[in-house]
C-alpha cells in the first residue's frame, strides 16, 4: 500500500463551537462522537442503521460556487466524523435549551402533546427545525415529508404533525375539514342534549412564542473562509485501523482511485456504512470526495439532462422538479417516474445523505431508481486517469456482469438521463410493506417505445427489483414482444414470458415467493394499463381507452397530511381555576424531551472504571453446549472478562428463567455469555470471537402446530364456560368452524433495554439504573443471581423510552445478567442492547392460533361458541400463563353468547420467550371473536355490524366468568361511533365506489370493545406513595409507578395538586426507586394511574388532615406559612400513602370470579381502500369513541388512545416478524420490521372521549393505557370488508380466512384473480421455505 502522510486535523463546528480533532478516526461515527466524546446526549441511539430518525441532526455546508448555505437533516448514526470537515452540525442542544431559551419548534412539539416517552422527540425537533431553516413557512405536505424518516412508537404521530402545522403559512390547525366552521369554537362542538360541553382544544396556540426565522444562529464565518480557501489541499485522517482521504480536486480523486483501487468512495455512506456495521465489511482506506465541486452540477440539453454523481437524492429531486416544470410533458416521463419513487425512498434524512453516484454504483437489489434509470436509457459517465468513457445503465450493469462494470480505478462523474419522446412511455412501479421509508417488496422500471403513430412495439424494457440478488432485466421477454401490438393478447403473452424468464425459487431469500411472482405480472399489468391510457390520450380515435372501472388501478395511493378532531368533556366551570384535574396538562417532562435534556439511562455520564457489556447469544434453537472457548476474545485489547453461567454466585436459573445458558441452549438468542470491555466496540469485537460448539438436540419446536404435536406446554389449560355448549349445538340452524392465525409483534420501544449496574464498595450493595416497568422484579432477580438480600439492591428509574409491556419482565433477566458481570469484575457495567440484540433476545407479543366452532340461528343470533386458544410462549414461562388467563377471561369481548366455552394453553417452543405486550393477549384473542362474527354475518347475509349489534350485551349482565357489569357505556360508544362517523352512509358510498372500480376496493368495519383493567389477583393491584413537604412549601412525591411516556407522573402531580390544594409548580416528582417505595407492583395493565393515584391521594389526604388544625388557626395564611407553622408544632410533614388494591378474585377451578375492578368500553370504525393488484392499503378515516369516564388529563388519555390505536393498526397490518424454519429471527431492525410511520396513520383521525361514571376509581376515571390497541383491528376488518368485495365481484367463496397481520402479501393473495392463477406454484414437500409462520 502506498504510504500516506500523517493525520490532518479534522475541523467542524457543533452548535457554534469549533471542534478540532487531531486524531480523527474514520471508524468513529457522529452519533458516538456527540454522545460519548462531546457528551451531547440529546441525540439518541435507537437503531444505528439510519432507519428510525432518533439520531437526526442538521448539517450545514457552505457552497463556494453558489455562495449559499445548504442545511439538511442526517442520521448521525451513519455519518463518519471524517466526512464533516468544514461542516457545521446542529444538534437538539444547539436549537434551544431550558437553561437558555427554548425554540418554538421545541415548545410547540411539547405543548401540542407531541411527546410521550420523549425518546424520539429530539429527532422530531431536528427534522422540523431543519425544514424551517430551509422553508420558514412550510406547507403541510412538507411537514409530513420531513417527518417520514422519524419513527415514534408512542404518539401515533397526529400531535407531532399538528405541532409542525402550526408553522404553516395559513392556519391549518382548524380540523373541521370541509365544514366551514372552526373546530376551536367550543360552542359549536357542545352536545347540548347531554348537558355536557365537549372541548376540542388540547392546547392554546396563544401561548406559543412567535417564530422568527431571522433569529437562528449564523453559519460560522470560519467555515466560509475554509470553503473559499484557494489553497485547499488533500486531507488525510488516519485512524487505528483505517485511513480516510479527502481529495482536493478531481485529478486528486483519480490519482487516489489509481493508488487505492479497492477503496470505496464514501459519499452518503448509506450503503457502505450499514455493510460495515452489520455485515462485518472492512476497508482499510476510504476515499471521500464529498463536496468536490466537479461532482455537483446539472447540465440540461435539448436531449436530456446530466446530473453530477455527488448530488444527493434530495438535490436530484429538486433538479428533476425544476426540469419537469420547464420541459413539455412528453419529455419528462422518466423524470416523473423517478420523482414518484424519490418521494417514498427512505426518509428525508437518507434522501439528503445518499447520492446519485452512490445509489447507481451500489446497485442494491431493491433499488427504486436504477430500474427506472435503466428503462429510461440512462448512461453513466465515468472518469479515470485513463480518460472518460460512457457505459449504459442497463440490465448487464444492474445484473453486475463483470464486462459491464466499472473498472476499479473508475469514478462515476455523472449520470445522463435522456428525455422521453412522444411515442415513448416510462413508468416506475413499487409496492412496499409501508408506503414510505421501506424497501420495495417488488419494484419495477418499464418503458415502451412505439412505431410513430401506432401501438406497435418498437422497443420494450422491463427491469425488476427485489426479485433476486440484483435488479434483473426481463430482456428476453421484451425482445420477443417487439413488433407486437399493445393489446390484451400481448399482455397475456408478456405475463407468461416474464414469469418464465424471471424465476424466484421457492426457497428464495426474503420469502413471499408466490406473492412476488404475482407482483411481477401485476405491476406489468399496471404498466400495460398506463400505456393504454397514454395512447388513448394521444389519439382517442385510434386507441380505445381502458375501461372506466380500471382507471383507479393506475395510481398509487397519495400521501396526505393527516388531520382530525379530538373531543373531550370540558372541565366543570365551577372547578377552582388552580385545580388541574380534568385539564389537558402537558407531560411533566415534555419540554425536557424536546430539548434533549430529559436524561435516559445511557445519557448518564460515564462512571469511573465503567465497562461495557456485549452479549454472545445462541445460534441454535435447541442444542447441547459442548464447548465455550473464550481465549481469543480474552486476548483482544480492552477486554476485561467473559462472564458465563459459572460466574453466577447465586441462582442461575430462577423461576424457570435462565440468566446465562448452562449445558444447553433452548432458543436462538439465548444469552450464553457476555463480554466486559473498556469500550463497547472492544466488547462487541471480542463477543464475535467467542467460539461455541453445539450439538443439536431433538425436538426442535418452533411453531404452535409443532408444539401441539409434541404436547409441549408451559402450563395447564385455563377454561371458562357458561351454559351447555354441546347441547346448544344440537338446536342451532347452522354451525361453522374455523381457524385464525395471529402472528406476534415486536415492542419496538425506541429506547432499547439499557442498564447501568454499579457495584458498591460496601455490604455487597448493587445500584441499578434502568428503564423498567417492574423494579421489584429486577430487585428479586438480581438478589437471586447474586445471592444477597433484596435490601442491598437499589433500582432507579427516572423514565423509560417506551415500554409497552416489554419492560415488565425482561429487565429483570437483563438486570441479573449485568449485575453478575458487575459483581465479577467489581466495576460498573453499562449494558445497552443494540436494536438487533434487543429484538432477538427480548421477544414480544405471543402469536396465537385460535380455533372456533360457532352455532347460530339464521337471523344472526349466536347460541353457542366453543373457542380454543394456543399461544406460542417460547422457551420459558415468563408471563405466558398469565397472558393466557387474560385472554380466556376476555374472550367474549362485547358479546353475550349464552352457551360459551373458551379454553387456552400456552405452548412451550424453542423461540425466545414471549412476554407482556399492551393489551396482554386481548388484541390477539379478540381477532378470533371478530373473525367468527364476520363469518356468521357472511353465512346469514347480514353485515358484520348487524351481527355485532344483535349479539352485543344490552343490559346489566354477567360475563361468562360470572362478573356483573352494566354495558350502557359500551352501547353508547357503539351507537355514537356508528352515527357520528356516518357509518351507514359511508358504507353505501363505499359500495358505490366498489361497483365503479374493479382493482381498488373500499371497506369499512366497526368494532366494539369491552376491555378490562387491573389484575384478577388482588395483591397485584396495591400501590404505595411517599410524600414529603419541605419547609419552603415544595413537595416531593414518590410512588410505585414508573414513567414510561404514558404521563403517569404528570397525572400524579395533578392528583397531588388537587388534594393539597396547591399549584402544580410546587410539586416535584423525581424518579421511581426501590429505596423510597418498596415492593412496588408492575406499572402495567392500564392501572398505573388508578392505583398510584389512590396511594398519592391517600398520602396527601393524611398530610392535609395533619395540617388542618394549623389552617383552621390561620385560614387566610399561605401554604408556606402553614408549613412553617406545622413544622414548629412538630407536625410530621412526611407520610406514606397506600392503596390496598381493588379486591378482585378469580377461581380457576370453578372458572368464575370478579376478576376485574371495572371494564373500559369503546368502539372504533375505520375505512380503507385496498389496491387489489399490489395488496397495498390506505387508511382513509378512523373514528374512535372511548369510554373515559372522567378523564383526569384528556391530552394524556387521547395520546394513549391514539398511540395504542396506531400500534394496534401496525400489529394488524404491516408489522411482521420473520422466522427461519430453524427458529432464527430475521427481522431485527427497522429495515426489516416495519412499524407505522406518519404515512400510515388515518388521513382523518377523530377521537372522542365518552363520559360515564366509575366511582370505584380515582376521580371516577378509567385506565386507558391499553384499550386503544384492539381498536386498531377495525382496520384489519375494514381490509377484510374490502377484500370480500373484491372476491364477491370475482365470484369467489364468501367466507375466507384473513389472518393477522393483513400484510400486502396476504391482501394480494386473497384477492384471487387471473394473475394469481397464472403464477407457478411449488409443491411444499419439495423445498424448505425461507421463513415460516410461528402461530
Ligand atoms: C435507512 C435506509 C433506507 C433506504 N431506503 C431505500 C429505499 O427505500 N429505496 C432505495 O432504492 N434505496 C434505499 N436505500 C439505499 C440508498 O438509496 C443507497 O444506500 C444510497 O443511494 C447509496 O448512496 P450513498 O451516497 O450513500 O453511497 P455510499 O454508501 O457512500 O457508497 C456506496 C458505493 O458506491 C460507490 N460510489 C459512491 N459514489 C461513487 C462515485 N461517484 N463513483 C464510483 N463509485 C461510487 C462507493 O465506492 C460504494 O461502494 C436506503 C438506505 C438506508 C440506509
Ligand atoms: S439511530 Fe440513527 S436512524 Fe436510528
Ligand atoms: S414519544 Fe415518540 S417514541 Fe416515545
Amino acid at each position: 500500500m502506498p504510504s500516506l502522510s500523517n493525520s490532518d486535523e479534522l475541523i467542524f463546528f457543533v452548535n457554534g463551537r469549533k471542534v478540532i480533532e487531531k486524531n480523527a478516526d474514520p471508524e468513529v461515527y457522529l452519533l458516538f462522537y456527540l454522545r460519548k466524546i462531546l457528551h451531547l446526549t440529546g441525540t439518541k441511539y435507537s437503531c444505528g442503521s439510519g432507519g428510525c430518525g432518533a439520531c437526526t441532526v442538521m448539517v450545514s455546508r457552505y457552497d463556494p460556487k453558489t455562495k449559499k448555505i445548504h442545511h439538511y437533516p442526517v442520521t448521525a448514526c451513519l455519518v463518519p466524523i471524517c466526512s464533516l470537515h468544514g461542516a457545521a452540525v446542529t444538534t437538539v442542544e444547539g436549537v434551544g435549551s431550558i437553561k437558555t431559551r427554548i425554540h418554538p419548534v421545541q415548545e410547540r412539539l411539547a405543548k401540542c402533546h407531541g411527546t410521550q416517552c420523549g425518546f424520539c422527540s429530539p429527532g422530531m425537533v431536528m427534522s422540523i427545525y431543519t425544514l424551517l431553516r430551509n422553508h420558514p413557512e412550510p406547507t403541510p405536505e412538507q411537514i409530513t415529508e420531513a417527518l417520514g424518516g422519524n419513527l415514534c412508537r408512542c404518539t401515533g404521530y397526529r400531535p407531532i404533525v399538528e405541532s409542525g402545522k402550526t408553522f404553516c403559512a395559513e392556519s391549518t390547525v382548524c380540523q373541521m375539514k370541509g365544514s366551514g366552521k372552526c373546530c376551536m369554537d367550543q360552542e359549536e362542538k357542545s352536545f347540548t342534549s347531554r348537558q355536557e360541553k365537549m372541548c376540542t382544544k388540547l392546547y392554546n396556540e396563544d401561548e406559543f412564542q412567535p417564530f422568527d426565522p431571522t433569529q437562528e444562529p449564523i453559519f460560522p464565518p470560519e467555515l466560509i473562509r475554509m470553503a473559499e480557501d484557494p489553497n485547499k489541499r488533500r486531507l488525510t485522517f488516519r485512524g487505528k485501523r483505517t485511513t480516510w482521504i479527502t481529495p482536493v480536486n478531481l485529478n486528486d480523486l483519480l490519482e487516489l482511485k489509481t493508488s487505492f483501487p479497492e477503496a470505496p468512495i464514501i459519499m452518503g455512506n448509506t450503503a457502505v456504512g450499514p455493510s460495515i456495521k452489520f455485515r462485518d465489511e472492512f476497508h482499510p482506506v476510504f476515499i471521500s470526495p464529498l463536496g468536490l465541486q466537479e461532482l455537483y452540477f446539472v447540465d440540461s440539453t435539448d436531449d436530456g439532462v446530466t446530473i453530477g454523481a455527488g448530488y444527493s437524492l434530495a438535490q436530484l429531486n429538486d433538479a428533476l422538479r425544476f426540469i419537469v416544470s420547464e420541459q413539455p410533458k412528453e419529455k419528462t416521463k422518466t423524470y416523473h417516474a423517478l420523482l414518484k419513487h424519490l418521494r417514498t425512498l427512505a426518509g428525508a434524512q437518507i434522501r439528503n445523505m445518499a447520492t446519485l453516484g452512490g445509489h447507481v454504483v451500489s446497485r442494491p437489489n431493491y433499488s427504486d431508481l436504477n430500474p427506472i434509470l435503466a428503462a429510461g436509457n440512462a448512461t453513466i459517465n465515468l472518469i479515470s486517469k485513463e480518460g472518460k468513457r460512457q457505459i449504459p445503465l442497463d440490465g448487464r450493469f444492474l445484473e453486475k456482469s463483470p464486462e459491464a462494470n466499472l473498472k476499479s480505478e473508475e469514478t462515476v462523474l455523472s449520470v445522463y438521463i435522456p428525455h422521453s419522446t412522444q411515442w415513448h412511455f416510462v413508468s416506475g412501479l413499487r409496492i412496499a410493506q409501508r408506503q414510505e421509508n421501506a424497501f420495495a417488496i417488488v419494484n419495477a422500471g418499464m418503458s415502451v417505445k412505439f412505431e410513430d403513430g401506432t401501438d406497435t412495439i418498437k422497443e420494450l424494457q422491463m427491469f425488476y427489483g427485489s426479485v433476486g440478488p440484483t435488479v434483473v432485466s426481463a430482456s428476453k421477454t421484451c425482445q420477443q414482444l417487439i413488433g407486437r401490438k399493445w393489446n390484451d393478447q400481448m399482455l397475456s403473452d408478456a405475463c407468461r414470458l416474464v414469469l418464465d424468464e424471471i424465476y424466484i425459487p421457492p426457497d428464495a431469500e426474503g420469502g413471499m415467493v408466490e406473492y412476488r411472482r404475482t407482483l411481477i405480472i401485476s405491476l406489468l399489468f399496471k404498466f400495460y394499463l398506463k400505456v393504454r391510457r397514454g395512447l388513448n390520450k394521444m389519439d382517442p380515435h385510434k386507441f380505445p381507452d381502458i375501461p372506466e372501472k380500471f382507471v383507479s388501478a393506475l395510481e398509487d395511493f397519495p400521501i396526505e397530511t393527516p388531520q382530525g378532531i379530538q373531543m373531550f368533556q370540558c372541565v366543570d366551570p365551577h372547578q377552582p381555576p388552580q385545580d388541574p384535574v380534568g385539564h389537558p396538562v402537558m407531560h411533566q417532562s415534555a419540554i425536557k424531551h424536546t430539548t434533549g435534556e430529559a436524561v435516559f439511562v445511557d445519557d448518564m455520564p460515564p462512571i469511573s472504571q465503567e465497562l461495557f457489556l456485549a452479549v454472545v447469544t445462541s445460534t441454535r434453537a435447541h442444542a447441547k453446549i459442548i464447548l465455550i472457548d473464550t481465549s481469543a476474545a480474552l486476548a483482544l485489547p480492552g477486554v476485561v472478562d467473559v462472564i458465563t453461567a459459572e460466574d453466577v454466585p447465586g441462582d442461575n436459573s430462577y423461576q424457570g428463567e435462565i440468566f446465562y445458558a448452562q449445558n444447553e441452549v433452548i432458543c436462538v438468542g439465548q444469552i450464553v455469555c457476555t463480554v466486559a470491555a473498556d469500550t463497547y466496540a472492544h466488547a462487541k469485537e471480542a463477543a464475535k470471537k467467542v467460539r461455541i460448539v453445539y450439538e443439536d438436540l431433538e425436538p426442535r419446536i418452533i411453531t404452535i402446530e409443532q408444539a401441539l404435536e409434541h404436547n409441549s406446554f408451559l402450563s395447564a389449560e385455563k377454561k371458562i364456560e357458561q351454559g351447555d355448549v354441546e347441547q346448544a349445538f344440537k338446536y342451532v340452524d347452522q354451525i361453522i368452524e374455523g381457524k385464525v392465525h395471529v402472528e406476534g409483534q415486536e415492542h419496538f420501544y425506541m429506547e432499547t433495554q439499557t442498564i447501568l449496574a454499579i457495584p458498591q464498595e460496601e455490604d455487597k450493595e448493587m445500584v441499578l439504573h434502568l428503564g423498567t416497568q417492574f423494579q421489584t422484579h429486577v430487585q428479586e432477580y438480581v438478589a437471586a443471581a447474586l445471592s444477597i438480600p433484596r435490601n442491598r439492591i437499589a433500582c432507579h428509574t427516572k423514565r423509560a423510552g417506551g415500554a409497552f409491556g416489554g419492560k415488565v419482565s425482561k429487565p429483570a433477566l437483563l438486570g441479573a445478567v449485568s449485575a453478575v458481570a458487575a459483581k465479577k469484575t467489581g466495576r460498573p457495567i453499562r449494558f445497552i442492547l443494540e436494536r438487533g440484540d434487543d429484538m432477538l433476545i427480548t421477544a414480544g407479543r405471543h402469536p396465537l392460533l385460535g380455533k372456533y366452532k360457532i352455532g347460530f340461528m339464521n337471523n344472526g343470533v349466536i347460541k353457542a361458541a366453543d373457542i380454543e386458544y394456543y399461544i406460542n410462549g417460547g422457551c420459558s414461562p415468563d408471563e405466558s400463563e398469565l397472558v393466557m388467563e387474560f385472554m380466556v377471561l376476555r374472550s367474549e369481548n362485547a358479546y353475550y353468547i349464552p352457551n360459551f366455552r373458551c379454553r387456552g394453553r400456552p405452548c412451550k417452543t424453542n423461540l425466545p420467550s414471549n412476554t407482556a405486550f399492551r393489551g396482554f393477549g386481548f388484541p390477539q384473542g379478540i381477532v378470533v371473536g371478530e373473525a367468527y362474527i364476520t363469518a356468521v354475518a357472511s353465512q346469514c347475509d347480514l353485515t358484520p355490524e348487524q351481527v355485532k349489534e344483535i349479539n352485543m350485551y344490552k343490559r346489566t349482565s354477567r360475563t361468562a366468568h360470572k362478573q356483573t357489569f352494566n354495558p350502557e357505556p359500551l352501547r353508547r360508544c357503539w351507537k355514537e361511533c356508528l352515527e357520528k362517523s356516518s357509518f351507514s352512509a359511508r358504507k353505501l358510498a363505499a359500495e358505490e365506489f366498489n361497483k365503479k372500480n374493479y382493482w381498488k376496493k373500499r371497506g369499512l368495519a366497526a368494532v366494539p370493545m369491552k376491555f378490562t383493567v387491573g389484575m384478577p389477583t388482588a395483591f397485584y393491584n396495591q400501590a404505595a406513595a411517599l410524600v414529603h413537604i419541605y419547609l419552603d412549601g415544595s413537595v416531593l412525591v414518590s410512588h410505585s409507578g414508573c414513567e414510561l411516556g404514558q404521563g403517569l407522573h404528570t397525572k400524579m402531580i395533578q392528583v397531588a395538586s388537587r388534594e393539597l390544594n396547591i399549584p402544580e409548580s410546587y410539586i416535584h416528582l423525581s424518579e421511581t426507586n426501590t429505596t423510597t417505595v418498596s415492593n412496588a407492583t408492575f406499572t402495567a395493565g392500564s392501572m398505573g394511574t388508578d392505583i398510584n393515584g389512590k396511594a398519592v391521594q391517600n398520602a396527601c389526604q393524611i398530610l392535609k388532615a395533619r395540617l388542618e388544625p394549623v389552617i383552621r388557626k390561620n385560614p387566610r395564611g399561605t401554604w408556606e406559612a402553614w408549613i412553617s407553622e406545622a413544622y414548629k408544632e412538630s407536625i410530621s410533614l412526611s407520610t406514606t400513602g397506600y392503596f390496598k388494591g381493588y379486591q378482585t378474585n378469580m377461581d380457576w377451578k370453578k372458572g368464575e370470579g370478579n376478576a376485574f375492578p371495572y371494564f373500559v368500553y369503546g368502539a372504533s370504525c375505520s375505512e380503507v381502500e385496498v389496491d387489489c393488484l399490489t395488496g397495498a392499503h390506505k387508511l382513509l378515516r378512523t373514528d374512535i369513541f372511548m369510554d373515559a369516564a372522567f378523564s383526569i388529563n384528556p391530552a394524556v388519555d387521547i395520546g394513549q388512545i391514539e398511540g395504542a390505536f396506531v400500534q394496534g393498526m401496525g400489529f394488524y397490518t404491516i408489522e411482521e416478524l420473520k422466522y427461519s424454519p430453524e427458529g432464527v429471527l430475521y427481522s431485527r431492525g427497522p429495515d426489516d420490521y416495519k412499524i407505522p410511520t406518519v404515512t400510515e396513520i388515518p388521513e382523518e383521525f377523530n377521537v372522542t372521549l365518552v363520559h360515564s361514571q366509575n366511582p370505584i376509581a380515582i376521580y371516577s376515571s378509567k385506565g386507558l393505557g391499553e384499550a386503544g390497541m384492539f381498536l386498531g383491528s377495525s382496520v384489519l376488518f375494514a381490509i377484510y370488508d374490502a377484500v370480500a368485495a373484491a372476491r364477491r365481484e370475482r365470484g369467489l367463496t364468501k367466507t375466507f380466512t384473513l389472518s393477522s397481520p393483513a400484510t400486502p402479501e396476504l391482501i394480494r393473495m386473497t384477492c384471487v384473480d387471473q394473475f394469481t392463477d397464472m403464477i407457478p406454484r411449488d409443491d411444499p414437500s419439495t423445498f424448505t421455505p425461507w421463513s415460516i409462520h410461528v402461530s
